[in-house]
């Protein structure tokens, strides 16, 4: 994954305020990977990230849901990869919202990449 990845291209954690997607972010930003959190705030605390607040490549906190298709459409046409750490089942619906926003952003990318053959 680490060849795939530009680094200064963020990976969009989200769930980013809860216990995993906390440590995640914080061990993405070690290895130098720029971040973009998102989370709603149902269970996660927004203090959970203030530790990485003003560090390189760490994007303060969004606060949003992962339901929500415009705000999905928003960040991961901002980002070049996505950790998506709440892999609880009964959260597969809100899983194929995020899903198919990607699904529809890397066919856009495949396209302009080809129109730019
Ligand atoms: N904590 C553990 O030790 C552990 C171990 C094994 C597996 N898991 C699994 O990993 C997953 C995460 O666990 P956790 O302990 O980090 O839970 P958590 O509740 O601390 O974190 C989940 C985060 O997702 C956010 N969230 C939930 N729905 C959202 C939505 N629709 N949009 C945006 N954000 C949303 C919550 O606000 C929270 O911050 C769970 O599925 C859990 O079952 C956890």
């Amino acid at each position: 994954m680490a060849d795939l990845i530009q680094r200064d291209e963020p990976i969009l954690v989200t769930g980013a305020a809860g216990f995993i997607g906390r440590w995640v972010v914080g061990e993405l930003l070690d290895r130098g990977q720029a971040v973009l959190p998102v989370d709603n705030l149902m269970t996660g605390a927004a203090a959970n990230l203030e530790e990485f607040e003003g560090r390189e490549g760490y994007t303060p906190l969004v606060v949003g849901d992962i339901r929500d298709a415009g705000a999905c459409q928003a960040w991961v046409s901002q980002v070049d990869a996505v950790a998506h750490p709440e892999n609880d089942l009964s959260l597969v619906p809100e899983l194929r919202v995020l899903a198919r926003v990607i699904d529809n952003v890397l066919r856009g990318r495949r396209r302009e990449a080809a129109e730019d053959r």
